[in-house]
């Protein structure tokens, strides 16, 4: 059977019953993708023509036309079908590796959050707001957003402690500076897309912060003077941490402005009291021609999502990095 692939006119004679993620991916086609699961989205594509059948939780169910989005992870090519890829010029792929590093520096961010600074035998490429899975031990392993870019000498990990977490209770009662670990990366495709000239939406929830800031930093480092609205969405005044951080880069670069707001409870000095999602609707009249990065806990993540598609963003203005709770 024929894939053909658009708008870069591959086709290609594929197996009946072959994944279509593993194609895509098998031939260097440009496609973005994380969990491989079904569950992060990033993997969307649209079928144009024919037909692909879901391998996931809707197992045999063809797609529709009323229906034209599919996850390339969960999707079976059954039939000729013609489909398109989202972005294909915006798509970076990095390789993945596993790395040998040093644990440098632990600081204590809030009451239930550690900075993690680690050092790499070699550098691993990524693109600002991707993760990396870190094994502290072969018992210990969890994916963590990586704050820092790239060119940064450590890699800065920001790590909150989950309630009867296992791993998160060994990062917090026995990692030491020094401890080597293995990080093992890049995933992920809630990345800085360098190519959008419009404004920016960029919105951390707790330890979401972590890709913001990297996606952040990484715009103004690459000298994009699109105009970047952050927001810190926090539970608690005493959950706030790298207030003096936003506040100095946001000194530094005038297209950049910041929001601490604070959910329940007082809000310190510069920061506003109510949900992210209020604060968002707002202050911002439409998101026509913006770009949105939503990061933090799934059921933030699907406020923000409803309220930035009433807003006017499409499916694929929307860069979101859910963290699943895994202790
Ligand atoms: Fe396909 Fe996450 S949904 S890679």
């Amino acid at each position: 059977m024929e894939l053909v692939v658009e708008p870069l006119n591959v086709r290609l004679n594929v197996d009946s019953g072959s994944n279509l993620l593993d194609v895509l991916i098998a031939n260097q086609l440009p496609i973005s993708y994380s969990c491989m699961s079904g569950r992060c989205g990033t993997c969307r594509c649209r079928v144009l023509s024919g037909q692909v059948r879901s391998s996931g939780p809707e197992a045999g169910r063809p797609h529709s036309d009323k229906d034209d989005y599919v996850l390339a992870c969960q999707s079976v090519l059954t039939d000729n079908c013609t489909i398109e890829l989202p972005e294909v010029d915006e798509v970076v792929v990095h390789t993945a590796r596993i790395v040998k590093g040093t644990v440098t520096a632990i600081e204590e961010a809030t009451h239930d959050i550690r900075r993690i600074r680690v050092k790499l035998a070699k550098p691993i490429e990524f693109s600002p707001g991707q993760y990396a899975t870190l094994q502290f031990t072969p018992e210990h392993i969890r994916p963590y957003s990586m704050a820092s870019l790239c060119d940064d000498a450590e890699m800065e990990f920001q790590i909150r402690r989950a309630p009867d977490g296992r791993v998160t209770a060994f990062v917090f009662d026995d990692l030491q500076v020094g401890a080597a670990i293995r990080v093992s990366g890049p995933l992920g495709g809630a990345y800085l897309r360098q190519k959008h000239t419009g404004p920016m939406l960029c919105v951390g929830g707790g330890t979401g912060l972590a890709p913001v800031l990297s996606i952040v930093r990484g715009a103004l480092a690459a000298g994009m003077q699109n105009p970047i609205h952050l927001y810190f969405g926090v539970r608690s005044a005493q959950d706030v941490y790298d207030a003096e951080r936003l506040q100095a880069l946001a000194a530094a670069h005038p297209n950049l402005t910041v929001h601490i707001v604070v959910a329940t409870g007082p809000a310190g000095p510069g920061q506003r009291s109510g949900l992210v999602t209020d604060a968002i609707e707002k202050d911002l009249k439409t998101l026509t021609g913006w770009r949105a990065y939503l990061c933090g806990a799934p059921v933030m993540v699907d406020a923000l999502n409803l309220l930035v598609t009433r807003m006017g963003l499409a499916p694929s203005q929307v860069h979101a990095d859910a963290f699943y709770p895994s202790g």
